[in-house]
């Protein structure tokens, strides 16, 4: 069978780690493809695939107009380009394996969804979790039915200090209106957790939040407008330079052009960049905290907080069943069963810190291309036969349930649908 062609749009972050796939699978897929804006990044793609030919797009339009036989695309690209980008490559009759959020209101992932049901084609959402070792076996144990029925969920998301500070206050994620509300950008994961789990869909939600520090006027006396001019910054927990030449957290996304080094680029970072402003002088207008709760179509009742004020980078679940119950934290899931008292104990711990999502990036990948090779199978014996992508509108359930949330949040009202 010929081998899946398949074009990434953002040589970033994500997209190198799905390419990973390519090295441990070289028979299943050809290159036909690379496009990113960034100049440095297209460089660094040649470099690394120097013998994929004359692959390498600096533009979208440019990749579509001379590409040919595309059967898939994979979308890395910020997150106010998915769905132009879906759309194209959709257009084009491309699979498409889609970084998370889809789009940025419901009525644009209507649209893919609609898409991709006429092109008969698969839009996969990168939802990782699905596919990590611990939640694929709490998934396992809540559909054994030892413990039954579901009840009640709550789970926290601890977004920690530090990552609030980098991408939802000095990052691009600040900004709602060119990435999304924080609550689509990070916690459409959790929520897609919630509609896996439960197999259920929201009947109501409600929300409440606000951006309650990380404003000019909480600017502490003493402060300036960059980290390095502050006076504070030794005794402050938000500064930049004790995240990033101190502690060097957060430091993997910087771009080092040949020739220089990290320091020097994160030294110039903190004279000039986004990443040396002071919390309080950012250009950021997200929560820095924010809570749901809902109800789903079975009764369930389910809360989710999303915490910025902790120094913990987790998240916790704890979900109540009529027969017992389960907790999901550091790693581990304990689960109580009321019939006998005994405790279960499942420990990820060896597991879960492990590259690439403990391997769910990759997974990911494996089934979308898995998908795409069984619809060329399809196509070929019998075109007619080629089927729709159910698993988009699945996936869309946790962008709805985040878009009511902040129409609730915003409104003060319950929502019902969007
Ligand atoms: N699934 C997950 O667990 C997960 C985790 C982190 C980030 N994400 C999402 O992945 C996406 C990418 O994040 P990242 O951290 O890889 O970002 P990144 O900045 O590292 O990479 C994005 C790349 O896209 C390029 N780009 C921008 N606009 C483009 C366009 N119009 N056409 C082609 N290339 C373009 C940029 O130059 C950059 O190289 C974001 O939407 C983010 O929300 C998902």
């Amino acid at each position: 069978m010929r081998k899946v062609r398949l074009a990434v749009f953002g040589y970033g972050n994500r997209a190198k780690k799905y390419l990973t796939y390519l090295e441990s699978h070289p028979g299943e897929i050809e290159l036909a493809g690379i496009v990113d804006i960034d100049k440095g990044r297209l460089e660094e793609a040649r470099q690394k695939y120097p013998s994929c030919g004359q692959i390498f797009y600096s533009s979208s339009d440019d990749f579509f107009s001379s590409a040919d036989n595309v059967d898939a695309v994979i979308i890395g690209t910020p997150d106010d380009t998915h769905y132009g980008l879906c759309m194209k490559a959709l257009e084009h009759g491309c699979h498409v394996l889609l970084e998370k959020p889809a789009a940025q209101t419901m009525s644009q992932c209507r649209d893919i969804m609609a898409e991709s049901a006429r092109q008969k084609a698969h839009v996969i959402l990168c939802y990782v979790l699905r596919y990590h070792p611990l939640y694929a076996c709490l998934k396992e144990i809540l559909a054994s039915a030892k413990y039954g029925d579901i009840v009640s969920i709550n789970h926290i998301v601890n977004v920690g200090i530090d990552r609030t500070c980098h991408t939802f206050v000095r990052g691009p994620w600040g900004d709602s209106m060119t990435t999304n509300p924080m609550i689509v950008s990070k916690c459409c994961h959790d929520l897609d957790l919630i509609v896996w789990l439960t197999g259920q869909k929201a009947k109501r939600v409600s929300s409440f939040g606000s951006l309650k520090w990380f404003r000019a006027e909480n600017a502490q006396q003493g402060s300036a407008g960059r980290c390095i001019d502050c006076g504070i910054e030794n005794r402050c927990p938000f500064s930049a330079p004790d995240l990033y030449l101190r502690r060097k957290e957060w430091t993997g996304n910087f771009i080092v052009p040949q020739g220089s080094t990290l320091e020097e680029v994160l030294e110039k970072e903190m004279r000039e960049g986004r990443y040396g402003r002071c919390v309080y002088h950012c250009d950021n207008d997200v929560v820095d905290h924010q809570v749901l709760s809902m109800v789903m179509d079975n009764d369930i009742v389910v809360t989710l907080s999303m915490d910025c004020f902790t120094m913990k980078d987790s998240r916790i679940t704890d979900i109540k069943c009529v027969f017992g119950e389960i907790t999901v934290q550091d790693n581990m899931i304990r689960a109580r069963d009321f019939n006998t008292g005994e405790e279960s104990v499942w420990d990820f711990s060896s597991v879960a810190g492990l590259p690439l999502h403990a391997g769910a990036d990759l997974k990911i990948v494996e089934e979308f291309i898995g998908k795409v090779r069984a619809s060329k199978e399809t196509e070929r014996t019998d075109k007619a036969a080629a089927s729709g992508a159910p698993e988009i509108s699945n996936s869309m359930e946790s962008h709805r349930i985040c878009f009511m949330a902040e129409e609730s949040r915003l409104s003060g009202m319950t929502v019902s649908d969007i």
